[in-house]
Order: C-alpha cells, then sequence, then structure tokens
C-alpha cells in the first residue's frame, strides 16, 4: 500500500458511451449495484491514491454528483473535459487537480478507465510496484483478446522492449498482425508526464491527443539512456475488458456478482445455488447466514449471523438482524427487522417499517411506517400503516388501520400486550390502551381504554325460515 502522497490517480471519464444508446452517461449505468465508475475510483482509493482525479464531460455534474454520494468523505477531485479530444488531452485535463496536491514534478500517477471495472487491486499493485523498481517513467497493462480490433498495438523493437503503441487506426498491416494490445492502464512518474503531455499532438488517423505517445517518449528516453525501458505486464484480458454496450455491461456485472457471492461463501456465507441468487456488491452478509435460491438483496442491504433468507426474497436497502428467518417470497424496501424475528412467506415490508426483536409477520401482511414491538404477532392478512405498535401485542387476521382520509395520514398507537380481534379496522387518529381487548369485527373510531373491551358490531339477529320463505315467493312470481 502506498502512503496517500505518493500516488495520485486519474480515471477517465468523459466519453459519453454512444453504443449504450442510452440518455445515461454510460458510467452511471449499474453494474453488480453500483455506478460503473465506482470500480476504478474504488480500486484507487483502496490502493492509497491521494487525490483521485476522475475526469468528466458527459452529464459531468451527475457523475460527480454520484461518486461524491458513493465515496463520502474520500479525497475526490473532478475535472472537466468540455470536448473528448483523446485520452492524452484527459488526462491533461487533471494537471491543475493534481499539481495543486503536490503532483506536479513529483510522485506518481495511476491512470484507470471508468468504464473497465474488473482490474484486481492485486494487478494494479504489481504495476505499481514493477514501475517503481524498474527505473522508468511509465509501466502498463497489455492484454491479448481474441480480436485485437480497435486497441492500440504493443510495438517492440528488436531487443523486445515496448517501444511505442500504435491505434488501429494508424497501423500498418504488419503491426495490425501484432496480437498484444494495450489496455490503457498505466502508472507514469508525474513529472515525465507533465511534460511529454504537453509534447503530444493530434497528426493522427484521428485527429485525438492520444495518451498512448508518452510510451514512445519513454521508450525514446530509454533509448538515449535516461531511464530505462518502459515496463509492460501482460493480464488476461477478461479483467480489463471495457464496457462499450449493454451486452458488455451485462458480462462484466455478472463477473462482480460471481467475485461477490464468492468472496461471501469464503467468509462463511451459505449460498444454496450461487448461480442463482443475485447480491449488489454493497451488500453485508455475516457469517451463518444462508440464501436459498433466487433470492435478491440490493443496494445497502445489510444481513445479520445465522440469518434464512428464502426462496424468492427480495430485501432492498434493509437490515436484518441475526437469528431472524425470512421466509420465501417476502419484499422489504427501507425495512428493519430485529433479532430472531420470522417473517413471511409472502410478506411486504414498506419503508419505515421496523420489527423489533422476536416479531413475527405472516403472509400478507403490509407494513408501511410502522413500528411492531418487541414479541408482537401480525401472522396474516393485515395493513399497518403509519402505527406505533408496542410489545407482545397480537394483530388478528384482517387488521387494517386506516390511516389516510383521502388527505392526510394519521397515527395508530396500539399500546403493550393489546389484542386486536380478527377483522378490526382502525381508524385513525387513535389508540387501543395498554392490555385492551378489541372484539372480533370491530370498527374502532374512538380510543379504547387500558384494560377494557371494545365492541362495535350489533347484536347478531337470526331471522328463521328466511330461505324457504324466499324460494316460496320467487315460484308465486313465476
Ligand atoms: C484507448 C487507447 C488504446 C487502448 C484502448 C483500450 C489511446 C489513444 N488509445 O483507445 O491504445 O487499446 O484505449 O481500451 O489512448 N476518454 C475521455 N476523454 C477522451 C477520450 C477518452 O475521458 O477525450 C475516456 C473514455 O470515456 C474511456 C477511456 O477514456 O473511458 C478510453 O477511451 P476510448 O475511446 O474507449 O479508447 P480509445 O481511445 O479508443
Ligand atoms: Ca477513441
Amino acid at each position: 500500500m502506498e502512503t496517500g502522497s505518493t500516488l495520485a490517480a486519474v480515471v477517465l471519464a468523459a466519453g459519453k458511451g454512444t453504443r449504450m444508446k442510452s440518455d445515461k452517461s454510460k458510467v452511471l449505468h449499474l453494474a453488480c449495484g453500483k455506478p460503473l465508475a465506482a470500480y476504478a475510483v474504488r480500486a484507487a482509493l483502496e490502493l492509497g491514491s491521494s487525490p483521485v482525479v476522475t475526469v468528466v464531460g458527459h452529464q459531468a455534474e451527475t457523475v460527480e454528483k454520484t461518486l461524491r454520494e458513493q465515496f463520502p468523505g474520500a479525497p475526490l477531485s473532478f475535472a472537466l473535459q468540455a470536448e473528448q479530444l483523446g485520452t492524452a488531452h484527459a488526462v491533461s485535463c487533471a494537471k491543475e487537480a493534481l499539481s495543486s496536491q503536490g503532483f506536479a514534478d513529483q510522485g506518481r500517477v495511476l491512470i484507470l478507465y471508468g468504464d473497465v471495472p474488473l482490474v484486481r487491486l492485486e494487478t494494479l499493485q504489481q504495476l505499481i510496484d514493477a514501475q517503481a523498481k524498474s527505473g522508468s517513467p511509465i509501466a502498463m497493462l497489455t492484454m491479448r483478446p481474441p480480436s485485437p480490433k480497435g486497441y492500440g498495438r504493443i510495438v517492440r523493437d528488436a531487443a523486445g522492449n515496448v517501444s511505442r503503441i500504435v491505434e488501429e487506426k494508424d497501423a500498418s498491416e504488419a503491426e495490425r498482425a501484432i496480437g498484444e494490445c494495450n489496455a490503457g492502464i498505466y502508472v507514469c512518474d508525474a513529472a515525465f508526464m507533465w511534460k511529454a503531455l504537453a509534447a503530444t499532438s493530434s497528426k493522427n488517423a484521428q485527429g485525438e491527443f492520444y495518451l498512448t505517445d508518452l510510451v514512445a517518449a519513454a521508450s525514446v528516453l530509454a533509448r538515449d539512456r535516461v531511464t530505462a525501458a518502459p515496463v509492460a505486464i501482460e493480464v488476461s484480458h477478461l479483467e480489463v475488458a471495457g464496457v462499450n454496450d449493454r451486452a458488455e455491461l451485462a458480462m462484466v456485472a455478472g463477473e462482480l456478482r460471481r467475485r461477490k457471492i464468492d468472496a461471501l461463501m469464503r467468509s462463511g456465507v451459505t449460498v444454496l445455488d450461487p448461480a442463482r441468487v443475485w447480491i449488489d456488491d454493497g451488500v453485508e452478509i455475516a457469517p451463518d447466514a444462508t440464501l436459498y435460491p433466487d433470492c435478491a438483496l440490493h443496494g445497502r442491504t445489510k444481513i445479520g449471523k445465522g440469518v434464512e433468507i428464502g426462496h424468492g426474497v427480495v430485501i432492498i436497502d434493509s437490515q436484518v438482524a441475526e437469528g431472524a428467518r425470512i421466509l420465501a417470497y417476502s419484499h422489504f424496501q427501507q425495512a428493519e427487522v430485529g433479532p430472531r424475528c420470522v417473517v413471511g412467506p409472502f410478506a411486504r415490508l414498506r419503508p419505515g417499517a421496523v420489527l423489533r426483536e422476536d416479531a413475527h409477520v405472516g403472509n400478507f401482511v403490509e407494513l408501511k411506517k410502522t413500528t411492531l414491538g418487541k414479541g408482537s404477532k401480525a401472522n396474516h392478512l393485515a395493513y399497518l400503516g403509519d402505527a406505533v405498535i408496542g410489545d407482545k401485542v397480537n394483530v388478528g387476521a384482517g387488521t387494517i388501520t386506516c390511516n389516510y382520509d383521502g388527505e392526510k395520514k394519521f397515527v395508530t398507537t396500539i399500546e403493550d400486550g393489546a389484542f386486536i380481534g380478527s377483522d378490526t379496522q382502525l381508524v385513525a387518529p387513535i389508540t387501543v390502551g395498554k392490555g385492551a381487548y378489541v372484539g372480533t369485527g370491530t370498527t374502532l373510531r374512538e380510543d379504547v381504554p387500558a384494560g377494557a373491551l371494545a365492541v362495535s358490531a350489533g347484536k347478531q339477529r337470526n331471522i328463521e325460515g328466511w330461505v324457504a320463505n324466499k324460494k316460496a315467493a320467487k315460484k308465486d312470481a313465476k
């Protein structure tokens, strides 16, 4: 790990990504639940780079806002590249941000692409170390993709040293036959980099300022014995795969997901069928949790020790504490489930649903902005919205909090130990006192004092012979 002040990073993310066919900038598309550009930025930060300067252009403000949200407090800077004049021009745009942080004539700069999310930390560390040891001002990653088409080719001299990189459009036929390609990831000495960048020109087939010209500049220094030859480290093309369209996005996202699930399993999480669960990169799961097939855990979800997540459960930005059991096909969003709760099957916890320890929520029960106290139960068919429910409360089947009068929302309070009979409607605002009983089929419009029994249904009447009389009347009418 590098100490903060000697390594900086530049993440190129100004391009539009035309082949995504999207209104949204390419680097904002999600892969495994995180914006694409977050992976390069995170890698740079984890390697100790400070600052990490992201070069933004297309949807610059949104890209900046999104990345700042992803890494609160991190040493991030942003540099605007208003017009995309090439990769060298893009890095030049970061000059002010880097020079002001001490990277004018000293330190080293790691250059990454915002649309290349799979590069491993170990690989980048290896590149950083190799450059440091080499006596060359630049080191790069190379690859041998199945088809080199579109990539810059690595041109080597008779001694086998890298002499330059030639872009496909500028390459001779012989150069196009070279299989070794430029991955676009570099480490350079800052002083060398600024000097060489200033000397780049756009006199080439694409009229762009090429960052790859830095390699030729370093090779001239090596030829003149000022420095050692540029360093090239070959890696699998899969590790440096870039995203250009949505098919490639799905491919890298799949790899990120496999890595995430693999890491979780190695840390003690049981995943019954790793190919059939969806876990976003930001999800945390403690050891001894068990995930059944087809569950999906999204966003900033946290799952505690020993939790069981059943078939088809969907959990978004929620917390489930240790020992809870979430049964099949339940759906949570911004909810909190306490220790040892049992929820589902088919339960819905909407934003603000909070279950205290040992609470039970059963099938076809929906909670919104509602706290269900310790050991309380709502086991069947209920809607509980804007409610504060105490400990050891029993909420009967078919209970509904009528929280909305068409204009405003009102709170229902049910105190500790109360018993709400089946098919009760509680017209809010309303309070059921401690230990009170509410009879089956009650429509509550007034508070129930502690310890009282509330009933609202009228006395039952039975009309003897009613069915036979009705049939007879029908017959006569014909
Ligand atoms: C570049 C390399 C090529 C290498 C390839 C690997 C150059 C001249 N060529 O190709 O040798 O094989 O990457 O993928 O560097 N970007 C900006 N501003 C710009 C131009 C690009 O921010 O003005 C960003 C893009 O958004 C992208 C990255 O830089 O994230 C690479 O750009 P791209 O156009 O994909 O690469 P090439 O220039 O084609
Ligand atoms: Ca280009």
